[in-house]
């Protein structure tokens, strides 16, 4: 039997029932695409629900304030691709009157939509023939192969696309490419996998060398970068200050307290007595109220140790960036996860404590 049809028999078995496989609305494969970009279908599935309850289609989308759609992409990570998708979506109206295009060159120019997510939404919603390629799929094609090259290369992404071909069912290319990114998630599975009784057992060239556990091979895992965030918190008559992350980084547009990031960990004495500190809250008088004990807030790259220190201050900051929030004005705000977090512990509310 010739790999597609194993392939595709073992899918029609044993494929998970996700709602983005019942449907030809290119639209809902879109969104449930760039949702699954960087993220895993368990936690997927509720904000892809929310997404296409809220925005039922390309029109509602586009015609929303970037604020919205962040706010109910919030938790999710990876806001980019929240960022991306509304200015896609604008563009799709303006350009091709709310009608994803089904070239693959017009497809490509559009905002947040790579060769990855372009191959994707051609193939479920089009049925056109183009393979997709991710981690999964690098990961079955690799080992099936048994190429040994470092995975993270480009030389070896064009073996994988090569080979990829040989193999492709240009018939079903819808199909194929779901199954094969199905078979790489719940069976070919990194590390270590059950080969035992695979479906591939007398064809998997790893399989036969017994290098499944070795490929595919990453000799260059990413380095971690540590930054160091300190929130400052201050409080003037039960208000306090959010500001827009304006930057190139992360979080970008979103909404947070005061913020000084140093390169190290310092103490809150120390930090207390910085020009940063300072100049942060315009040399004004303040009373300490408490610090947080540091958060490690990981990230794909980096590791954010951050901590949260209240302030009490007796006159009103001026800075034209600052928000001036009361507590139940937060859920407005499209907020990271760490300060989501900050927020639903009660106890690193301090001044609210203290009001009481
Ligand atoms: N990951 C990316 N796209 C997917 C899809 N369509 N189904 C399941 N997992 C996916």
């Amino acid at each position: 039997m010739i790999f597609s049809e194993t392939l595709i028999k073992w899918y029609v078995l044993h494929q998970r029932a996700l709602p983005w496989r019942n449907t030809n609305n290119v639209y809902f494969i879109w969104v449930s695409e760039i949702i699954l970009q960087q993220t895993r279908v368990e936690q997927g599935l509720s904000y892809y629900y929310k997404f296409i309850e809220r925005f039922p289609d390309i029109f509602s989308l586009a015609n929303v304030k970037e604020e919205e759609v962040l706010k109910l992409w919030q938790g999710l990570g990876y806001y980019t691709r929240a960022r991306n998708m509304h200015s896609a979506a604008k563009q799709i109206v303006e350009i091709y009157n709310g009608e994803i295009p089904s070239s693959y060159e017009q497809i490509l120019k559009i905002k947040g939509i790579g060769k990855y997510t372009a191959a994707a939404i051609l193939s479920f919603g089009y049925n056109l023939p183009y393979p997709v390629v991710d981690g999964n799929v690098k990961r079955v094609i690799s080992r099936f192969f048994a190429i040994e090259k470092d995975i993270s290369l480009p030389e070896t992404e064009r073996i994988i696309y090569k080979k990829l071909n040989e193999i492709f069912d240009i018939k079903n290319p819808g199909d194929f490419n779901q199954a094969i990114m199905e078979f790489g998630a719940l069976y070919c599975k990194p590390g270590i996998p059950d080969c035992s009784d695979c479906i591939f057992t007398k064809k998997c060239l790893a399989y036969k060398k017994n290098k499944v556990s070795e490929i595919p091979y990453n000799p260059s895992k990413t380095k971690i970068s540590q930054r160091f965030f300190y929130y400052i918190i201050p409080i003037y008559n039960g208000s306090t200050y959010l500001v827009k992350r304006e930057k190139k980084d992360v979080w970008k547009n979103m909404f947070e307290f005061p913020l000084i990031e140093l390169k190290e960990a310092i103490s809150v004495k120390k930090l207390l007595d910085t020009e940063e500190f300072k100049t942060l809250i315009e040399k004004k008088s303040f009373t300490f109220i408490s610090n947080s004990n540091e958060v490690v807030h990981k990230l794909s790259h980096q590791h954010i140790h951050a901590q949260f220190i209240s302030l009490e201050i007796k006159n009103e900051l001026e800075n034209h960036n600052f928000i001036k929030v009361t507590p139940t004005e937060f859920p407005k705000y499209p907020v990271s996860r760490l300060i989501e977090k900050y927020l639903m512990d009660e106890k690193s509310m301090g001044y609210e404590k203290k009001k009481e």
